[in-house]
């Protein structure tokens, strides 16, 4: 069954709550990565188009005290969306009373509010966090319809997705998570196939969930970054210094024995003796790791031996880095993947969130894929074949 998404939707003269994801990434009060922001003007701008009044909300990182909120206002945000819409955000500094609810019905059409971090609730007993019904009630009565888009927050069951949605008549997706349930869940539950995942990070234990379901549903796992080496350490290979995950050696074993040769490891190694940008570095096989070297990324040969699989896959779903790419010394690999992936004609190539989507954004690549998730844990859990509350709060059509 389909989702009911805002298309559906006649906004004309109401106020739309929406709930955005804008727990963007800053440093020193400045938006590093604009990506989330970016992903969900279509929405905005459709809703203005339809002539709805804006009511918009998201949460900004986590806060716990007090002294946490001054470096987790929305107040940039909004700003940022302003100058990106070309339009007026009436930024209002409250999570509720009088203020916020004179904002809100001083409204008029096509006009667009936002208000402060919803997580300013949590510092008085955790209201959002916990989705306390109270407050989802609360945010509820301020609009007549309610749009959820913060795929972002979608595993998670809060008081400004759940708590809303269990308190209005009617719950509709916004354009971004639409498009990821298409991409992410079209992926996980009927792909094109060959269906081929490229699975990166440094620990087996993250993506245990992920490489489990996918071993399933993928007709290929291509596994690289530090999660390799516990892979090599269940196969009993010499693996040096490298980061493994003793405690998941006997859980690597077991699934290296269910993939049945689904899972493809790196065929060669870039070593490296300390964890260091500026050291010696050798390439090895992958079975001649000298016993006091690291091994921070994969080797030409693996690169062309993914990029040949990559080739006859129809759906690739990559999701974490295959090297410690925040050195310049060992970025290629995940470069290598992202170009890879990008020259790929025909296939529809979806980038799981987190460091990889970070990856193929600032090396240039963002439009080459066919979707950048802007889920980090709630891509993973996707990929997990979890069902996610703030998707499942959508009605269906
Ligand atoms: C994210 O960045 O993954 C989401 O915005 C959710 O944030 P959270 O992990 O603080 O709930």
């Amino acid at each position: 069954m389909a989702k009911k998404t805002i298309r559906d939707l006649d906004v004309l003269g109401k106020t739309v709550l929406i709930r955005v994801d804008f727990n963007v990434p800053m440093k020193d009060g400045v938006i590093t990565d604009d990506n989330r922001i970016v992903q969900a003007l279509p929405t905005i701008k459709l809703a203005l188009e339809k002539g709805a009044k804006l009511v918009l909300f998201s949460h900004l990182g986590r806060v716990k005290t007090e002294e946490d909120k001054s470096s987790k206002s929305l107040a940039v945000v909004a700003k940022s969306l302003s100058e990106k819409l070309g339009q007026e955000v009436k930024f209002v500094p409250y999570t509720r009373g009088i203020e916020l609810e004179e904002a809100v019905k001083a409204l008029k059409e096509k006009e667009v509010l936002m208000f402060e971090n919803t997580r300013f609730e949590d510092v008085d007993g955790k209201k959002e966090s916990k989705n306390d019904s109270e407050l989802g009630k609360y945010w509820a009565s301020l609009g007549d319809v309610f749009v959820n888009d913060a795929f972002g927050t979608a595993h998670r069951a809060h008081a400004s997705n759940a708590g809303i949605a269990a308190n209005v008549d009617e719950v509709a997706a916004g354009l971004l998570l639409e498009k990821e349930i298409k991409f992410i869940g079209g992926a996980v539950d009927n792909p094109e196939r060959p269906f081929v995942a490229i699975l990166g990070g440094a620990k087996v234990g993250d993506k245990i969930g992920v490489i489990k379901n996918l071993l399933k549903k993928a007709d290929k796992i291509l596994i690289g970054g530090g999660m390799s080496y516990t892979f090599y350490k269940a196969m009993g290979l010499e693996i040096g210094t490298s980061i493994c995950e003793d405690d998941k050696v006997e859980l690597a074993t077991e699934l290296l024995k269910e993939a049945n040769g689904k899972i493809e490891l790196a065929v060669d190694i870039k070593v490296t003796k300390d964890f260091s940008n500026d050291g010696v570095i050798k390439v090895v096989d992958f079975d001649k790791i000298p016993s006091d070297e690291m091994g921070l990324d994969i080797g030409p040969k693996t690169l062309e031996k993914y990029t040949e699989i990559l080739k006859t896959a129809k759906t690739v779903v990559w999701n974490g880095p295959v090297g410690v790419f925040e050195f310049s010394n060992f970025a290629q690999g995940t470069i290598g993947v992202c170009e890879a992936l990008a020259n790929l004609e025909n296939v529809t190539t979806i980038i799981g969130g987190g460091d990889s989507a970070a990856a193929a954004i600032q090396l240039g690549f963002a439009e080459k894929f066919t979707h950048i998730s802007t889920g980090g844990g709630a891509s993973l859990e996707y990929l997990e074949g979890k069902a996610l509350p703030g998707v499942e709060i959508v009605d269906e059509v």
